[in-house]
């Protein structure tokens, strides 16, 4: 946390619907029609999850991390109330990160200190704006650029830290630029819901909600200590974002965590030779993602299985010298061997079918 965060000015842009919104951009025969990116839904026997909806999908109940055949069912509805069928496309991600970059540069053209928080979303420092209404200006003509060169509307929020930068983002979206000034802080966090508070999941929310404390007002009842017996070592930051004190630090490069990706399969199986092709691709896949950013090793590889019962396991190996970009064999001998056992009684005793594979690289270097 930053003492001097009630100085500085921090804005936060999030892109609207912004996988759909590209899409829009670039099929225009589809502006205003329904949309969603995610798994083919195979006429309804499709697996995975939306990635995202457009807003006039999300009319239908079609949002993000829904489940791509119950998308296909609102559609369905949705036709027979004579209304317009969903579009459902996969993603391309090299053009959304084609965008995500070009949008990167606009900001970049306004602020120096510039943070990417995911592939629609940056914080920027606006504290040489000087005020408040100097900054909000700024943000008015990036919208308008993003709007002109790119073709797509976002969302950007401006206050004296960076989640309630986020929070303000949100608040007025789509299209939105929304301000919350230091003398506003208080009585903007207020009426808001606890969950608005990052680092309050789902579980935490609960504990707050038995006691009957919804808000982010009623959250400031307890003091530091009392929060810390409630939830833990959180407890203080969120005393203190009750309170409107957040970070404000500008991480320019961030670091990836770590590469992964994960593959649901078409149908659950235990199929040794099909899901070695499988996973073969995805470790093939993550390779050349590795290869493509400024690491040049890793240390860490962590397989992921989902069986058909949805329970998740992860089993991870640390290796003592890392692997190279030049060293793609071994990385896929080394993730086979923590794939394997789940294939038979090992850690996978019940022989249960499996629904979905991942394999995810970390500890870069
Ligand atoms: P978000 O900014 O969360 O969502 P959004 O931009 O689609 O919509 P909003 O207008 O509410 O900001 O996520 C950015 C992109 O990340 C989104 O377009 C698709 C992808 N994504 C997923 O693939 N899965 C997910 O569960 C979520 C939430 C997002
Ligand atoms: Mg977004």
């Amino acid at each position: 946390m930053d003492a001097e965060a009630s100085e500085k000015i921090i804005a936060h842009l999030d892109l609207d619907a912004f996988f759909a919104s590209v899409e829009e951009v670039y099929r225009p025969w589809l502006k205003d029609k329904p949309i969603a990116v995610g798994s083919d839904p195979q006429d309804g026997h499709g697996r995975g999850v939306v990635s995202t909806a457009n807003y006039k999908a999300r009319e239908y109940g079609i949002h993000s991390a829904l489940p791509i055949s119950h998308a296909w069912r609102l559609s369905e509805q949705a036709k027979k109330q004579g209304k317009e069928p969903v579009t459902f496309l996969q993603p391309n991600f090299a053009l959304y990160k084609k965008v995500s970059e070009n949008v990167a540069k606009v900001i970049m053209r306004h602020s120096a200190d510039i943070e990417q928080a995911s592939v629609d979303e940056f914080y920027f420092d606006l504290t040489a704006a000087g005020t408040f209404t100097a900054a909000e200006k700024i943000c008015a003509d990036i919208k308008k650029e993003i709007k002109k060169t790119e073709k797509v509307t976002c969302s950007i929020g401006i206050a004296p830290n960076k989640y309630i930068a986020k929070i303000a983002a949100g608040f007025k979206k789509p299209d939105g630029l929304y301000v919350v000034t230091p003398e506003n802080v208080l009585k903007f966090l207020a009426p808001l819901n606890i969950r608005d508070i990052p680092g309050i999941g789902p579980k935490t929310a609960e504990i707050f909600y038995k006691k009957n404390i919804k808000t982010i007002m009623e959250l400031r009842q307890f003091s530091e200590t009392e929060l810390k017996t409630l939830v833990g070592k959180h407890g203080i930051g969120i005393y203190q974002m009750a309170r409107g004190i957040g970070s404000t630090e500008i991480i320019y490069e961030r670091q990836a965590k770590s590469i992964g990706e994960q593959t649901t399969f078409d149908y659950d199986s235990l199929e040794a030779g099909h899901i070695l092709n499988v996973y073969q691709k995805l470790c093939g896949s993550v390779f050349a993602s590795f290869t493509r950013t400024d690491f040049t090793a890793f240390k860490t590889i962590t397989v992921t299985v989902r069986f058909s019962d949805f329970q998740t396991q992860n089993k991870s190996h640390t290796l003592k010298t890392p692997i190279a970009k030049t060293n793609k064999k071994q990385f896929e001998i080394e993730a086979l061997k923590l794939l394997l056992p789940f294939l038979d009684k090992r850690q996978n005793p019940k022989r249960k079918p499996i629904r979905l594979i991942g394999v995810r690289i970390e500890k870069l270097i």
